[in-house]
Parts: C-alpha cells; structure tokens; sequence
C-alpha cells in the first residue's frame, strides 16, 4: 500500500496558511485582556541576587506586577517533571543562586511587551558575584564520569578485551586525534513563546512544542492542577530541533503569572535570551584512537568524549553503530559545576558531534594507509550490532556509497592534498557516512469518517516544519482509498489522543514518521470495520440486515447485497455526524533486528589559496531509509539536515566570554548560520529499498540524517583542497590562511 505514495511528492497541506499568513503560531494568539510577560536575567555567572530594586520598575508605565526570588510565582516539584525530560534542572526563580550567566531571575509584567521590557531595564541588581567558572578548555583536565541520569548516555561501554590500549598497543597503525565542537544553539525561527489563557482551574496554553501531551503533563505537575486541566494548543511550530522537546521557563512563568493575576499573559523570550534560558548544545571535546591493520581493518577504537553536563549524549553512542571493531572502549566524561546555561538536545543529540568525529578520524586513517576513504568503509562495513549481535535490518549504506559516487565524480578526486586548483581557488572533494538509530514508538491515532464526505485523521504529535501534517494526509488518504483533499488531519494539541510511553514526547528522535504511520493504518483498518459494523446495524441504513462479511469497503464507499454507498452519504442517511475509530498500535521490541537509517554525503569545495574563504559548490546525499513516504518533505529534511551540519563545520559556535561568563555572539548577526548563499543545490537521492521489518509501512527515520556526518565530509573535502587537517571547527578563514 505504502508504494503507491512513493515518487508521489505532494505539497504541504499546510502550505497555503504559511504563506499567507493565516497559521498560528503560539505568539499570534491575542485573548482579550492579555498581558506581557518579560524576562529579566542575570548579568552575572556565579554568586547570588542581594538585592532587587523595583522602585523605578513599578512606577513605569503599563506595569502590572513584578516576579522575583522575593516574590516568587507558585511552581511546583523539583524538574525534571517527567521522567527523562533533559532540561533546566530547578524550577525558575526558586532562589536567589545565580548559576549562569543569563539566568532568569525576574518576570515584569505590563500591559504591553514594550513597557514590560523598558521596566524591567530599570531594575536595579545587587549581586554577591564570584568568578565564574565558564571556560570550557581550562575545565577540561577536571572531567568526571558523571552519575547516571536514568538515560543510557553516560554508561561506559566496553566492547572486547579487558584493556583497549594494549588492544591499541598491538594494532599495526594507531592514530589518536582530538576534535573540538563548539557549543551551539537551536536558533529557531520561532522563539519560545507561551499565551497562558486560564478559566477557573482550567488552563489552556499556546506555546510551540514537539509534543504537546508531554508539555501538557510537565505543566499540569509544575502547576499542581491535574494534567486533563491543561490544553496545550499548539498547531504550528517554527522550528524546535530539540530546543522544544521539554518544557522550559518562559512557559512555565506564562502559565503561573496568568494564574496569579488572574487575566491572560504572554511571554516571547528574546533572541538573546533563547541563547541562555532554553538549553543549547554543549561544547565537545572528543578524543578518537583508532587501531588497524595495514589493509585498513579496524581492530580498536576508543572514543572518549568531554562535555558541559551530561545532557545530551556527546557522541560516544554514535560510534557503537558505524563500524565493526572487536575492541572497543566509549567513556564520557564531564567537569563538575561549571557556570553555564543548561544544554538540552539539538538536532541529531550525539550524533552530530560524534559523526564529526568518528568520521574525520576515518578519513585521517585513510590517508595514513594510502587507500580510498570508500574503501577503508567498506572494509569495515558493520552488518550486525557490536552490543547485541543482531542483524541490521534493510541496511544499504554500501549501495549508498556506490550510487554517491557515480553521481558526484569520485572517481575524479586526486588522494593527494592540493591537487586540483581553479585560478585561486584550490578544489577538493570529501565524503562521510551518516547512520542514524531508527526508533519506533507505540502511539494512538483516531480515524473518523464524517457525513460531510471528510475523514479526520488526529494524534496529538507535531509539525516543526517536518511535514508531519501532510504525511498524516497523505497516509490516511491512503488508508481510506480517498483523496489527500478529503483528509483533515489533526495534531498540535494534546487532547488529542495520546501514546503510551516514550510517544507523548512527540516529534522527537526522528522517529514521528515510523511511529505515527503504522498507527494510521491500523486506526484506518478499525474505522472501516467501525463503518462497515455502523452501516449493516443502523435502521436506516441501506445496508441494515446484512452481515458484515457480506459487505465490502473500497476508495470510501461500502457496497453489499447490491447496494453501493458513500460514506458521507450513508452517515448523512443515518443521521450520524462522524464514526470511525481510536487505535493505538502496539509496537514489540525487535528480537531479530536492530534498525538503522543511513546515508553518504559528498562534498566538494573551493578554498581561496589567499583568503581562506571555503565556498562550497557542490553537494550529493544519498539515503537509505526504507519506504520514502513524500519524496518532497523528505527531500526537504534532508535538504535542512545537510545544512544544519555545514552550519558547525563552516559558521556556527557560541563564543562564551571566559571572564564574565556571557555569551557574547547571542544574536543572528553574530552568531553565523548558513544563508542561501553559503549552500550550494544539495543533490539528495532516496534508494527505494522498504523496510518490512520495521513496519508494514517500511518507513524509517531521518529527520535528523541528513545532520550526521554532513560537518565531517566538509572538514574532509577541506584537507583534501589545502592540506590542512581542521580540527576544531568552525572552519574560519583565519585557519586557512597559507
Ligand atoms: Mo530531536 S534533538 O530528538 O528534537
């Protein structure tokens, strides 16, 4: 069934009111009365609030209240608030610490965002500051293995002999490399944002989320209402990579400030502020030893990595599924205490930076044993998981490299260094692999067949600009045999109904895709029953009589006993507004299999033998990842992965200010991410090879995919034009210069 949609590239449903104008984001909701919430943060990084003089602050115009440690709105327990929710680790304004530089240590509420935002300038701060302890490198001799979190992330893994360095020791070639990753952050189009609505105990909230059940349940235990009190509404998302996977401050605020003045407020965190209260991704240092053969098989590796906190996973994880080695040892390590702001995950957790890493380390080796980075990969292609032992399941990375290859001219690379030139500009060419764990999740869709000829098709996940609204269409207009135009999907909001588990978390994982289709067509095959069961019993139905083996459905129609019916129509007949049915899928932990989603990325670029500018001209994706639902909004993914991982490899890194602790490229002109101009056309192909072990579907994921490993083949065509090996990105020009 899923074949038919493949080669189908259909447009956004959701198209038409973004462009127009028309969808709602959480910050376009103005209920009468409303209220503006702003931020006030510390412009330390350690020590304590003494003081706050609010004098000036409450005589300015338009003020309605002001929140601090002193007058703190009432929140409840100790986050996290749900079970492996990665966010900031005490409730806002609980004390008067400062831990961070850019902490919230107040809330102004006025009657417009302006007046909230001049008062809470005039806020004087008396701190008790102590020297912070922001830098990363100079805390990088005092990493600890952290405790653990309840998360698999920091378990140390240990994968053959009992010592990796005399496995090390008795490797042919070893090569032990250290790759630094600056912190980043999620830069989201949309910044967080919450309208908090309250009628009597009951609160309905917009605010951008990835999972709008979740978000419901860590409010409703942050507020101490029950969690069917909370409605979050939330239809439209402008990006979350992460950042919107958990529940942050500024929503929790919106929500206590509402209650307590009793009247609706709204907060938007600032573009700066986005930098400090909403997470980001840790600076990451890893160090890669690999030890091999001469022929180039591996027979070592040791990745260790150091991070801020244990948040995120900083890519040890990733090397666990891209090569087959019999030694291997993974340990993470972090520095106790430091001063800064909370990472949370970000696009591709782990993997983005361990990809940069591991593969980097793959093409290093390569050019130390004189052989094509493909076929050093090739040589130690990984077919069965080094933990388990299991089969990978539908894994086609090697048909990825051969058709990356064919496409983009591999065969025309030269092996060494500064070979090929175009005027000033040397020219090179790099390559990576991508493979991305592939979850699943149980979930609960609901189908309704409706009288007016529509079927409704909602669970309460969420489009972050994936194309999750238009799936879910196309996958229900394809379950029911009906057009995409006849489908009402339904998501962002978490009345909607729900999965157990790990699902309430929503788009998360790159795994919304595999999760919610299966489920489509399971809820799809219950409403047809439903309908078929609705039409031989209702008295007036055409149908009422027959048995339900005697009646067939088909491209939205029921026929038996030689009648033939629409269901809008036999539901018009019935006087029956919607039937259908709600079905969650349940979903068993393969014992036969460990699943994957791959790719191979190709890169050419052009570096300015005076300037040190690389320009990139040429890109090639190839993935691998099962049954391509919509080629269009999967390209796109791909498109914006591949991009997302140029961005640490050519522009993107926080710059924290060692002595103060403050970030000081907080902004979109300082911060550099990857504009049109800097990307060249990404030349994406999807294999077609579907997936039946992971669902009757076949779809796997790779929403994040394109991310991995996209920074490493960058960093590679670079070694490949000039000879120089960069190890710390960004790739700067001033690390270029001759
Ligand atoms: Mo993704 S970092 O799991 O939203």
């Amino acid at each position: 069934m899923a074949r038919s949609l493949l080669g189908n590239p259909v447009n956004r449903v959701d198209g038409p009111v973004k462009v127009t104008g028309q969808a709602r984001y959480a910050a376009d909701n103005n209920p009468p009365d409303l209220c503006h919430g702003y931020l006030l943060t510390s412009t330390i990084a350690n020590g304590m609030v003494l003081s706050m003089d609010l004098g000036a602050a409450e005589q300015s115009g338009g003020v309605i209240a002001i929140y601090t440690p002193d007058n703190r709105l009432p929140l409840h327990g100790e986050p996290p608030f749900l079970p492996n929710v990665l966010g900031e680790r005490r409730r806002p304004l609980s004390d008067h610490e400062v831990r961070y530089h850019g902490q919230i240590i107040g809330v102004v509420v006025a009657d417009t965002f302006e007046q909230a935002r001049d008062a809470a300038a005039l806020i004087r701060v008396a701190y008790r500051e102590l020297p912070p302890n922001s830098s990363f490198e100079e805390n990088l001799d005092r990493g600890e293995q952290p405790p653990f979190v309840g998360l698999p992330l920091g378990v140390p893994v240990d994968i053959g002999v009992a010592s990796i360095d005399d496995a090390l020791a008795a490797s042919q070639v070893t090569q032990a490399t250290t790759y630094r990753h600056p912190p980043r952050h999620h830069n989201a189009m949309e910044p967080h944002s919450a309208v908090a609505v309250w009628k009597g105990d009951e609160l309905t909230i917009y605010s951008g989320t990835q999972g709008p059940a979740a978000h419901a349940e860590e409010l409703a235990v942050a507020l101490a209402v029950d969690k069917t009190k909370v409605h979050v509404v939330s239809p439209h998302v402008g990006g979350g990579f992460g950042g919107k996977a958990f529940t942050w401050a500024p929503t929790l605020l919106a929500a206590a400030a509402a209650r307590s003045l009793g009247r609706p407020v709204k907060i938007v965190t600032t573009r700066e502020q986005l930098y400090t209260v909403t997470g980001h991704r840790s600076a990451v240092v890893q160090t890669m030893t690999l030890g091999a053969r001469e022929d180039g098989t591996l027979n070592a590796i040791k990745h260790h990595s150091f991070t801020e906190a244990l948040v995120e996973d900083p890519g040890v994880r990733t090397t666990l599924s891209f090569y087959a080695t019999p030694n291997l040892q993974l340990r993470l390590l972090c520095p106790p205490g430091m001063n800064l702001p909370t990472p949370t995950i970000l696009r591709a957790p782990g993997d983005e930076t361990g990809s940069f890493a591991l593969e980097c380390a793959m093409d290093e080796l390569a050019i130390r044993l004189q052989m094509d980075p493909i076929d050093l990969r090739l040589k130690n292609y990984l077919r069965t998981s080094l933990q388990t032992g299991l089969p990978y399941s539908s894994k086609h990375l090697d048909e990825c490299y051969r058709v990356g290859a064919a496409r983009f001219g591999w065969s025309r690379r030269r092996a060494a260094p500064r070979s090929v030139s175009d005027g000033d500009w040397l020219v090179g060419m790099g390559m990576a692999s991508a493979v991305l764990a592939a979850g699943r999740a149980a979930t609960t869709v609901r189908v309704l067949f409706r009288a007016d000829g529509t079927a409704a098709v909602a669970t309460a996940t969420a489009d972050l600009g994936t194309g999750m609204w238009t799936i879910l269409a196309m996958m229900g207009a394809e379950s029911l045999g009906i057009p995409v135009d006849r489908i009402r999907p339904s998501i962002g909001d978490s009345r909607l109904p729900v999965g157990p588990g790990s699902a309430p978390y929503g788009a998360i994982g790159s795994a919304a895709t595999a999760t919610v289709m299966p489920a489509v067509r399971d809820a799809a095959d219950n409403a047809i029953a439903a309908l078929i069961q609705h039409g031989v019993t209702h008295r007036r139905s055409p149908l009422r009589g027959l048995s339900v083996e005697q009646v067939r459905y088909r491209d939205g129609k029921l026929s038996g006993g030689g009648t033939t019916i629409g269901f809008g129509e036999l539901l018009t007949t019935t006087r029956t507004r919607e039937h259908g049915a709600t079905t969650t899928n349940e979903v068993k932990e393969s014992t036969e299999y460990v699943f994957g989603s791959y790719a191979a990325h190709f890169c050419e670029v052009r570096v300015n033998r005076f300037t040190g500018e690389a320009l990139l001209s040429r890109m090639t994706t190839v993935v691998d990842a099962g049954t391509i639902l919509n080629e269009k909004t999967a390209r796109n993914q791909i498109t914006g992965g591949v991009i997302f991982g140029i961005g640490p490899a050519l522009f993107e890194g926080g710059h924290v200010e060692a002595s103060t602790g403050r970030i000081d490229n907080a902004n979109l002109a300082d911060y550099l991410i990857p504009v049109n101009t800097d990307v060249p056309d990404i030349d994406v192909v999807f294999l077609d090879h579907p997936d039946p072990n992971v669902s009757p579907v076949g779809a796997r994921g790779l929403g994040e995919l394109g991310t991995i490993g996209s920074a490493a083949a960058v960093v590679n065509a670079v070694c490949n034009a000039t000879g120089k090996r960069i190890r710390d990105l960004p790739i700067t020009p001033d690390k270029l210069f001759e």
